[in-house]
């Protein structure tokens, strides 16, 4: 088990991902500005753990409040929460986590500071062990959609690193694998960060789980030799309509999957989507810093001066999904409804 992130000793402990598959070392977060920083700068990244992140930022960061009013204290605390918003703006279960944060404050009538704060130290590290119980679930779900000897193909981490542990899309490949199934999985390198190249074949070898490395640019070429079944990815956010926006590369998948009448499978917790956004054009897209593109390991390995565009996220329209994978069961389209029975808590997706 890949401990992803923990709260120990009054901090955040995070595995740090820049430095995998190097080195497997961990980052000791002692204010939220130092978790704010790791999400920033992808020590922590995945929509999944970005939101546990936040939730143990925003914990941090009323811990070391000086002491105030309950009025100063909510106020000192949404100031917090606001600051961690900022972090990054396309992952949904960030948003969510904090929401989740905050009602914290406002349902609990505290003897005093300390014990609120610990409350929200105690929902921090109850949103952390969810999080696992969901990608298991979300793993049993997805498990029958795939058979013995499938290849499969994935982009980016949406493993165990991703989330609190386990994973949402590389979670439905060990459960399936767990039942039995013999797997294959080709893995996108997924430029301008390899977090495929870097991340994913790191977890698929420790669980032992076959693969092969392709770099992203390949993946259509092996589609039309038959060699990919299926593909599963993981989300960012996810539309009322069941648009959604994950790393960059994972649209033309699908257009691809499509054209080779291939499934096309996401897989995400229920957190990532946002009913409040009706379609995946207003889901807002991040652009990271031009050196990802022009520079390799800190080497220029374009122009200097060269103009760059670097969206971290894209959307993949709703039509090219084949099923949305989540804990509460496996959504197909035409999605506005099922999500919408779903968010309703109705059983019939
Ligand atoms: O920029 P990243 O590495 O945070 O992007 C991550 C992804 O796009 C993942 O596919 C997504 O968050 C799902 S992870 C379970």
């Amino acid at each position: 088990m890949i401990n992803t992130i923990l709260w120990k000793n009054n901090t955040v402990v995070l595995i740090d991902q820049n430095a995998l598959p190097i080195a497997e070392k961990y980052v000791v977060c002692k204010s939220y500005k130092e978790v704010i920083f790791a999400i920033k700068n992808l020590t922590v990244r995945g929509a999944p753990a970005i939101g546990v992140a936040a939730s143990m930022a925003t914990a941090l960061g009323a811990l070391h409040l000086p002491s105030l009013s309950p009025k100063e204290f909510r106020k000192a605390f949404f100031a917090i929460c606001e600051e961690i918003a900022k972090s990054r703006p396309t992952a949904r279960n960030l948003f969510w986590a904090l929401e989740r944060m905050k009602e914290v404050i406002s349902r609990t009538k505290p003897a005093s500071q300390s014990n609120l704060v610990q409350e929200l130290i105690n929902e921090a590290k109850c949103i952390c062990l969810e999080d696992i119980e969901i990608n298991r679930q979300m793993g049993k779900n997805g498990s029958p959609l795939f058979a013995d000897g499938d290849n499969i193909l994935t982009h980016c981490n949406a493993g165990a690193l991703a989330t609190a542990g386990y994973g949402t899309a590389l979670g439905v490949i060990r459960a399936a694998r767990d039942e039995g199934k013999k797997l294959h999985v080709y893995v996108d390198e997924t430029r301008p960060v390899l977090q495929g190249a870097r991340l994913t074949t790191w977890e698929l070898k420790k669980e032992k789980i076959p693969f092969t490395l392709i770099t992203d640019n390949m993946a259509g070429f092996l589609m039309s030799q038959g060699k990919i079944d299926k593909i599963i990815v993981g989300a960012d956010r996810i539309a009322a309509n069941g648009d959604t926006a994950n790393k960059i590369g994972t649209y033309s998948l699908a257009v691809l999957a499509r054209a080779h009448r291939i499934p096309f499978y996401i897989a995400a917790p229920l957190s990532t989507i946002d009913v409040s956004l009706k379609t995946g054009e207003v889901i807002p897209i991040e652009e990271r810093k031009s050196e990802e593109v022009t520079n390799f390991k800190g080497v220029r390995s374009a122009p200097a001066g060269t103009k760059v565009y670097n969206p971290a996220f894209d959307i993949t329209p709703a039509k090219y999904i084949t099923a949305i994978i989540t804990e509460k069961g496996i959504l197909t389209k035409p999605y506005s409804i099922s999500i919408f029975r779903m968010h309703k808590g109705e059983k019939r997706l």
